[in-house]
């Protein structure tokens, strides 16, 4: 699952974003993004990562699909290529090939991994399966201290990640830098803009990756970086103005990033036209739709509309225990009270969502993009059919770092712009088995404390969510002189790029420490704590 903060649909089962949506064209795509880069997706997990590091050189970026036509890619007319890694071998039967025809084209090219072996084997060269497969740290002896290699030392640290690699270059390739058993770590074609290297310097653990990626976007593809997003939410302002003139837009918010920058950028667009509209399920954190209605209704001077749905949600889910059901619970409750509050605001015509590239990407919803090959997202799609409003998403084009710049550049708090992810369902799927009133407050505090220790820590940047969970478990303990016989929380602390794999956070112990003494003295009805040390997979972050 991808990192999802609730945004205007909780439900799990939404469809993705298709295809057909009702939104117009992108009138901002004219305005930055015509010079661009495009990446071909060969189904590896670093190809975002590749594209987030091209946007970083301020270049924007766009990932395609592997299979793409030359003619496509003539029509889009991209600065430069890049051919990502890919789990594959280019010698199997059925493995993602190119169109070689892209070679033809005159338009620079970068291969990375199975990037190069595919450009290798179309261009002449032999890949094979060596005994030397390599995964890690490896020192790159750099020949070529030209073009891409501009600024690179005679030998530097890459990262590697290949179990082929190529046997044999044709005649019009040269060697640009090897490895003790990788003999052509890095290529160059002589008279193509092709170039390609076996390891990966779109992760960090190749330090000077930016340096090789920036000189293939600005050097070689001669790109002049005029990606900002100062620029970009100009223009999406004036995007959004023509695109919804006098009309009214409904914005569900709900406390995180995603659905805070929309409404921001959507004040400045349009101002007094934006509604906003907050479900408090009674699911959410300490003091969440306080910030909310703080910031929206003083600071932007929205048109807020909160409905206070505790009630509701807390008779829906009474005796429900199981986890889809109380996910399906929720989510319809969530249509039903949106739906009720947005037929009382006249005129409305658009509906904001947060949506963003990573979810257009995965849900397979960009025309020229990879096919949807991970999951369906929480939050795309669903509710804008279901009330008959025109979809509006201004954050489409944008990767989640992209997104928390564009909220300070708009003027957002720093607490809001780097919360955690929550999930739409809220405290209620951290609130195991029945959720009930009282054991939603004991899981309230005790997550207010794990969060608020970890960010007197300094940790709260460098971790990716941390939260507390009320386990439906009693223990026996010993407070004063009086035995105890009361719940059990657990702490989960994560660490994660995209959510869909995810490492324990390795907090210091006496962190750990202080956060377990707070909740026992504090919460009442907890007497023991526990972190949780399952890394995902095989467990996932949320405990239900
Ligand atoms: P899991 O538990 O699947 O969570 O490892 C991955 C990320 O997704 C979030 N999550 C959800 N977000 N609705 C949401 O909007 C949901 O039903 C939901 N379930 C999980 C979770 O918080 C984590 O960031």
């Amino acid at each position: 699952m991808s990192n999802r903060e609730t945004t205007a649909d909780p439900t799990l089962d939404s469809p993705p974003a298709s295809a057909t949506s009702t939104r117009s064209a992108d009138a901002t795509e004219v305005v930055l993004t015509d010079q661009r880069i495009l990446v071909l997706d060969f189904g590896s997990q670093y190809a975002q990562l590749i594209a987030r590091r091209v946007r970083e050189q301020h270049v924007y970026c766009q990932i395609v699909r592997h299979d793409i036509t030359a003619e496509r890619i003539a029509e889009l007319a991209p600065r430069g290529v890049i051919l990502s890694g890919g789990p594959n071998s280019v010698y199997e039967e059925g493995a993602p090939q190119i169109d070689p025809a892209i070679f033809d084209l005159d338009i620079p090219v970068l291969g990375i991994c199975y990037g190069m072996q595919v450009a290798c084997q179309a261009l002449g060269g032999k890949v094979a399966n060596t005994p030397s497969r390599e995964f890690g740290r490896a020192m790159c002896e750099f020949i070529d201290h030209e073009s891409i290699f501009r600024g690179m030392k005679d030998s530097e640290q890459v990262w590697m990640s290949h179990g082929d690699q190529v046997s044999q270059i044709a005649d019009d390739f040269t060697v640009m830098a090897r490895t003790a058993t990788c003999p052509y770590a890095a290529i160059r074609h002589n008279t193509r803009p092709v170039y390609a290297m076996q390891f990966h310097p779109e992760v960090t653990h190749t330090p000077h990756g930016g340096q090789i990626l920036h000189n293939f976007v600005r050097e070689v593809c001669g790109c002049d970086g005029t990606w900002r997003l100062e620029d970009f939410a100009d223009a999406a302002v004036e995007q959004i103005r023509k695109q919804v003139g006098n009309k009214r837009v409904i914005c569900g918010l709900s406390g995180g990033v995603d659905s805070s920058v929309v409404a921001a950028l959507l004040y400045k667009a349009i101002g007094s036209q934006l509604s906003c509209i907050l479900v408090d399920n009674g699911m959410l954190r300490k003091n969440e739709q306080k910030i909310v209605i703080e910031e929206f209704s003083s600071h932007f001077k929205t048109d807020l509309h909160v409905v206070d749905a505790e009630d509701q949600f807390l008779s829906d889910l009474a005796g429900v225990e199981e986890p889809q059901e109380k996910r399906r619970r929720i989510g319809y409750a969530f249509i039903e009270c949106f739906k009720a509050e947005a037929a009382k605001i006249e005129d409305a015509h658009f509906l904001a969502q947060g949506t963003l590239y990573p979810d257009v990407i995965e849900s397979g919803a960009d025309k020229d993009g990879p096919a949807a090959t991970i999951k369906l997202h929480h939050n795309v799609g669903g509710l804008p059919e279901e009330l008959g409003f025109e979809l509006i998403e201004p954050l489409r084009d944008l990767f989640k770092d992209e997104v928390r710049r564009l909220g300070l550049e708009l003027g957002l708090p720093e607490q809001l712009v780097w919360r955690h992810p929550f999930p739409g369902p809220g405290l209620a799927v951290r609130c195991l088995g029945e959720v009930t009133r009282e054991k939603l407050e004991v899981l309230r505090q005790a997550d207010a404390i794990v969060v608020e220790e970890i960010e007197n820590a300094g940790l709260y940047r460098q971790t990716s969510q941390a939260f507390a969970v009320l386990l439906p478990v009693q223990s026996v303990g010993v407070m004063g002189d009086a035995r105890t016989y009361d719940n059990a929380v657990a702490v989960r602390c994560v660490n994660t790029d995209d959510f869909m794999t995810a490492d324990w956070s390795h907090l210091p112990y006496d962190l750990l420490a202080r956060i377990s003494t707070r909740i026992i003295n504090e919460v009442k009805g907890v007497n023991r704590v526990c972190y949780d040390i399952s890394s995902k997979p095989p467990a996932t972050i949320e405990w239900e």
